[in-house]
């Protein structure tokens, strides 16, 4: 059983992506129970026929008792500018919601979707002393998703032949998408580039969402496809490598805090974190997203 909290576009979206393709029992739960039960009623019909498995509605937190993963897409307002703009608050509700996970299901695997992305994946595996390897944030997979749509773009090309192009960090200003590895049918995408278009992209990767939001208000399909993938994976006891937030022990010479960074993800939750080589200006960009991800953290400990 998969247990969604937040019944707004993406835990709607989420809930769409796992009932329509039969992956699971689905309970969507929201503090405005009208709202999951609107939602439910309409995605109870993208069940096919061959589906075993039904979605179920709540505002009671008691419900996902049993989830084998439970999903956080619960947020505390619309920002703007900003994706840390009600920082206390987020902090607030995730380790409210931490709490009442803890309760209901100590041993389930946790995918963190709510924003600011990397602050709250940190309290909320502090709050619930879950295995950090069982608390997942999702995002920096949507980034890369992001990273890899501009350079198909920029340079006319199938996104099918734009390989590596992964983004690492904090899921905000200062994320790093990483142009050493990228390859665009075959050639180094950092011999295609100018430092000037290089910077150009990395700061169109950083304000995709606030161009998004300008037009739509709020995204929804790329990090619910990229949240399915996750949940897929481990569902269905298939590996997946992809980056995404976890807390860090050491890896990267980062020491407890969360960011994205490239993982493997099987049916256990993480079980991999991967260390892989980075050019100076992309090390030295990565510490210093670290450094901003721990400052927020701090702001809030003292
Ligand atoms: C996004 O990047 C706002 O974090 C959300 O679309």
């Amino acid at each position: 059983m998969i247990s969604i909290i937040g019944a707004g576009r993406v835990g709607s979206s989420i809930a769409f992506l796992c009932v329509s393709s039969g992956l699971d029992d689905v309970v969507l739960i929201d503090r405005t129970k009208d709202d999951a039960i609107g939602e439910s009623l309409d995605l109870a019909n993208a069940i096919p026929s061959t589906s075993k498995f039904s979605i179920d509605a709540t505002d009671d937190f008691s419900k996902i008792s049993g989830s084998d993963i439970v999903v956080v897409t619960a947020s505390t307002g619309v920002y703007m500018q900003s994706r840390t703009e009600n920082l206390s608050q987020q902090v607030s509700m995730i380790k409210d919601i931490g709490a009442k996970i803890k309760q209901y299901c100590p041993s389930t695997i946790v995918l963190i979707i709510s924003n600011p992305l990397d602050v709250l994946t940190y309290f909320f595996q502090k709050e619930t002393g879950f295995s950090r390897f069982k608390v997942i944030g999702v995002a920096s997979s949507l980034d890369s998703s992001r990273f890899r749509f501009l350079i198909s773009k920029k340079f006319s090309v199938s996104q099918s032949d734009v390989s590596d192009a992964i983004v690492l960090g904090e899921h905000d200003i200062s994320m790093v998408p990483i142009f050493s590895k990228v390859s665009v049918k075959g050639k180094p995408l950092l011999t295609l580039l100018s430092d000037e278009e290089k910077n150009s992209m990395t700061q169109d990767v950083r304000e995709y969402w606030k161009k998004l939001r300008k037009y739509k208000g709020r995204s929804q399909y790329g990090i619910a496809k990229n949240a399915f993938d996750i949940l897929e994976a481990i569902k269905n006891s298939n590996t997946l490598s992809v980056p995404a937030c976890v807390v860090l022990e050491g890896e990267y010479q980062t020491n407890d805090v969360a960011m994205g960074v490239p993982v493997k993800i099987n049916q256990n939750g993480i079980s991999e974190i991967y260390e892989i080589a980075l050019n100076s200006e992309e090390s030295s960009m990565l510490n210093l997203s670290s450094e901003i991800i721990k400052n927020l953290i701090t702001s809030i400990e003292n």
